[in-house]
């Protein structure tokens, strides 16, 4: 079998900080990124943008499998996310293209649609894997495995800041109500739900900074082996 090259999972709820803590353990380590989450956000706004119906799954297992999404570098080293030509880096951080991501997730036919297109982000030298599902399901043989979680209150004040940052006003216990819907439903679904996978390191980041998390996380790499 060719070598893809190790692997880090990270999964856990939205706001837990999986995000930036896979950014910087990828940028530490000088491996690949996957941002799962942007994939079914993704496939989310192209949905609304060709307003295509939610009940015809087979259609929309072929839209996972070939839909037009490019990950580009641009020129101040952040990554552009372009959809159809498009650049949707923005567009598809709102809380309804989120909401509506959480609910294309439940169904299997997308996440089969999106499988293989995930491992192909495994190549050498490494790929830190961000998402729910990335240790239990895209990936069971990675090396290392985190659950990074904090509590929804924790959650939502971190995503109020930064709404608020970009001038959006906000009404915090309806966030928060979102917040624990969006939990109930990624925890519950039927297929691959948000559950630690065996032998993961869970990790509650509510009283921890970014930066314990990334050290917590590298401590787990350099036992390993891996750097
Ligand atoms: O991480 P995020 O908030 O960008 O993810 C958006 C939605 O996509 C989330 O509510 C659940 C779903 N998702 C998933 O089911 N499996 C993944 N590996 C990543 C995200």
């Amino acid at each position: 079998m060719i070598n893809q090259g190790p692997v880090i999972t990270i999964d856990g709820p939205s706001g837990a900080g999986k995000g930036t803590v896979s950014q910087l353990i990828a940028e530490k380590l000088g491996w690949h990124i996957l941002d799962s989450g942007a994939l079914y956000r993704l496939l989310s706004l192209a949905v609304s943008h060709h307003g295509m119906s939610v009940d015809d799954t087979e259609t929309l297992k072929v839209l996972a499998e070939h839909l037009d999404i490019q990950f580009e570098q641009s020129e101040d080293g952040k990554i552009d996310i372009v959809l159809e030509g498009e650049i949707v880096t923005q567009a598809i951080r709102t809380e309804e293209v989120g909401n509506n991501a959480s609910k294309l997730a439940a169904i299997p036919e997308v996440r089969e649609g999106l499988l293989l297109r995930q491992r192909a982000f495994s190549q050498l030298p490494g790929l830190v894997a961000d998402g729910r599902d990335m240790g239990t399901v895209v990936f069971p043989a990675a090396q290392i495995k985190v659950f990074l979680t904090a509590s929804a209150e924790e959650r939502a004040r971190r995503r109020s800041s930064q709404l608020e940052q970009k001038g959006e006003s906000v009404d915090f216990d309806a966030l928060v109500k979102t917040i624990k819907e969006r939990d109930e439903r990624d925890a519950n679904r039927t297929i691959a739900p948000l559950v630690p996978a065996a032998g993961a390191l869970v990790i509650d980041s509510t009283d921890l900074t970014i930066e314990q998390v990334v050290e917590m996380i590298f401590a787990e790499t350099v036992k390993a082996g891996l750097a």
